[in-house]
């Protein structure tokens, strides 16, 4: 284990608030780096650049299946947790592949397309309900909003539990301190008792939702197990807003730091794709993409990782790596060749990235053209990041416009 840094140094809030130094420094000492787990002080390995991320990510002596590692490197801290946890994004080929194939007609860039005119439709409401000249907090009235009510829309969950999904979903996906276990425990039970009586229902009364396709689909048994059907829908509804809510977050804090970009965007509205590929790069909402293991005693860059042993890719390290991207510290709308990380990369690169490009790219042009005012009501020292290393976001982004 490296020694230049103290074992959770990755976790201090400061690191939290501004990440990049702190890569900088690791990745000049390797491109894999020991730290030991905040919440369960176990030995954990952080890769540190562009290229050892890519190989890492289409790896298969790693694993994502959290059922062929020793209970206490898993990452469902919890017996009720992991079972909602049978989902894509925790599996290998083949059932990987089983499920993915599920939905991933769902979110092709065609299907996602036709949402267009909903997107915008919610973006509208949304920012007339705010009110006149703030302060609000941006991320509970709008980033948060958005995404949430698209993919409920998109599932069949009724909007009005958005807050009690928040909850939940927040609970499950905070570090899992020894004092968060116990809501740990109530939120995973909580979703699960919420999902299987909305089956129900949707047994009874099959609607044109993902919730009664993915029904149809458990009943031809071979296809998907019951707990994998709660496991999916747990999964769509957490990465289908907990991370957009970043991106969004992320965005209108980057753009704000950077008014000459901002301005940019403003003349010219079809820079928008672009910045927000920029903004997936400089702050993308997942910082290191979720547990991998070692299958095996794993030779990486002339560090032995023992089998058992949790990898964290860090995209985010990865989306700053100089040998990659030229000055990564400049935050440049208009950059191109922009390869980032932000998604993922390999068989588990996210399947809603169509979705959360759409709603990201209609979000931030309304939102500065309807607010042009719009800017931070706190110091900027005054923002608290997420306290994990997994999403990286604001928990408030108090604005005044
Ligand atoms: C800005 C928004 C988003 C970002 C930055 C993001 C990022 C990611 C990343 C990095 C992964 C791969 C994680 C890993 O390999 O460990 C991933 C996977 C995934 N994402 Fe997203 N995501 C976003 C939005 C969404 C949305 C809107 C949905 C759903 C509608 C979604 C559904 C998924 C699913 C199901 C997977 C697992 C794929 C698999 O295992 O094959 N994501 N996402």
């Amino acid at each position: 284990m490296n020694t230049i840094l103290s074992p959770h140094e990755l976790w201090a809030p400061h690191v939290r608030a501004h990440p990049h130094p702190l890569y900088a420094r690791m990745r000049r000492e390797g491109a894999v780096f020991g730290q030991r787990d905040l919440a369960r002080d176990i030995p954990v390995w952080v890769t540190t650049d562009y290229k050892t991320a890519l190989e890492v990510l289409r790896d298969p002596r790693l694993t994502k299946d959290e059922r062929r590692v020793p209970a206490e490197a898993r990452q469902s801290r919890t017996p009720e947790m992991m079972a909602i946890n049978r989902n894509m994004l925790m599996s290998d080929p083949p059932d990987h592949t089983r499920l993915r194939t599920l939905v991933s007609q769902a979110f092709t860039p065609r299907r996602v397309e036709a949402l267009r005119p909903r997107v915008e439709a919610i973006t509208h409401r949304l920012l007339d309900a705010l009110p006149p000249g703030g302060p609000v907090d941006l991320i509970d009235t709008f980033a948060f909003r958005l995404p949430v009510t698209v993919i409920a829309e998109l599932l069949g969950v009724p909007p009005e539990d958005q807050d009690q999904f928040r909850e939940w979903t927040g609970a499950i996906t905070a570090p899992p301190t020894q004092a968060r276990l116990e809501a740990l425990r109530r939120a995973s039970l909580g979703l699960k008792a919420y999902i299987q009586a909305l089956a129900e229902q949707r047994r009874a009364a099959p609607r044109d939702d993902l919730i009664s396709a993915l029904l149809q689909a458990e009943e031809q048994g071979d296809r998907l197990s019951p707990e994998e059907f709660i496991g999916m829908v747990v999964l769509l509804l957490g990465a289908g807003h907990e991370t957009t809510v970043n991106l969004i977050g992320n965005g209108v804090w980057a753009l704000l730091r950077h008014p000459e970009q901002l301005e940019r965007l403003r003349e010219d509205p079809s820079l928008a794709g672009p910045a927000v590929e920029e903004v997936l790069r400089y702050r993308g909402p997942v910082e290191v993409a979720t547990h991998r293991w070692a299958r095996e005693d794993l030779a990486l860059r002339g560090q032995v990782i023992p089998a058992g042993h949790t990898v964290y890719v860090s995209l985010l390290a990865a989306n700053h790596d100089p040998a990659q991207f030229p000055e990564p510290e400049r935050f440049d709308i208009t950059r191109e060749p922009n390869r980032h990380l932000g998604f993922g990369f390999g068989i588990h690169y996210c399947v809603g990235a169509p979705l959360a490009r759409l709603e990201a790219t209609l979000a931030l042009p309304l939102l500065f053209e309807r607010l042009p005012r719009l800017r931070l009501a706190v110091a900027e020292h005054a923002l608290a990041w997420s306290e994990g290393i997994i999403m990286h976001g604001m928990k408030q982004l108090p604005v005044a416009y």
